[in-house]
């Protein structure tokens, strides 16, 4: 049984109940975060609420919460859930109105909703290489946006699996964008290579501590674009997500990435990212 914050309220998950006329279920009006929390401590938490007001910022929704309010929140449902590493599902709507109108009215009254699931944090000897396929994005032109509005990505998804893979990865114009829930990494004779957020990506909170740890390494990052053939020729290929950390890639389109036997600077960077929870849970 797990417990989630809805609307004040702290309930087992089978109580919490919202209206079917509430706009995040009618129009997908509502957006969303995902949080990792190692050792019941959320990892990177002041980045993800920041990037959850822009977002409430970005599509007008009015709400008086600060970073502390919604902190306050999380960890309270951290608190009231026995798993020590959770995943965090924080879901703010426009809210519940009396008739369906695209035009929202002028104060409907925000769901919030927060829930935790248990997350499988994997040892570095266990993460296993994954296997994926690429596709055209046809997403909209928003993708910064972290909204609920998935179906591209639910749409990708269910490919991925008739073709037996874990992740899409997208391109737009012959250039690679991200992946259909995470951000795409490339290396190439030792050089780290990342789309930049110019390419319609999400800003991801994983990507952000990715970038930041390289440029603290030895290693040269550069958030630029990269084409389809660039990518399929590199020698070591990541996605990232909150939800997985960073994973390396070992086929693409049922084709090999070509050095992948070594994943020496995977490995090197994810030893860096490993320090990096253990020094955020100290802080
Ligand atoms: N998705 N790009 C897309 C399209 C995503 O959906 C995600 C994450 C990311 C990575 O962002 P972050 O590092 O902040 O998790 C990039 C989450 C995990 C989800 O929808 O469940």
């Amino acid at each position: 049984m797990s417990i989630c914050y809805l609307n004040g309220d702290y309930l087992n998950i089978e109580e919490a109940k919202i209206s079917p006329l509430d706009r995040g279920f009618i129009f997908g009006d509502s957006i969303y975060e995902v949080i990792a929390c190692y050792d019941k401590k959320p990892f990177k938490l002041s980045p993800h609420i920041e990037r959850l007001l822009k977002n409430l910022e970005s599509i007008k929704i009015n709400l008086e919460l600060t970073e502390l309010n919604l902190s306050d929140i999380i960890n309270q449902v951290i608190h009231e859930n026995n798993s020590k590493n959770q995943v965090i599902y924080l879901q703010i709507s426009r809210g519940p109105e009396k008739i369906r109108d695209h035009t929202p009215q002028d104060y409907p009254t925000p769901t919030i909703f927060v829930s935790s699931f248990p997350m499988k944090v994997l040892p570095k000897k266990e993460i296993e290489p994954i296997e994926v396929i690429m596709q055209d994005d046809f997403r909209w032109r928003k993708s910064s946006i972290k909204a609920t509005s998935l179906l591209a990505s639910i749409m990708y998804k269910i490919e991925a699996k008739e073709k037996n893979v874990s992740e899409v990865i997208l391109h737009e114009k012959g250039l690679i964008t991200e992946g259909s829930v995470s951000n795409v990494f490339c290396v190439k004779n030792k050089v780290i290579k990342t789309p930049s957020l110019e390419a319609n990506i999400l800003p991801g909170i994983t990507r952000e501590t990715l970038i930041d740890i390289i440029k603290k390494s030895s290693y040269e990052l550069i958030e630029t674009d990269i084409s389809i053939e660039e990518l399929l020729a590199s020698d070591e290929v990541w996605i990232s997500n909150t939800t997985k950390g960073v994973v390396p890639v070992s086929k693409i389109d049922n084709q090999a990435i070509v050095n992948r036997q070594q994943e020496e600077i995977f490995n090197e960077i994810l030893e860096l990212f490993m320090t990096e929870i253990q020094a955020d849970k100290n802080q």
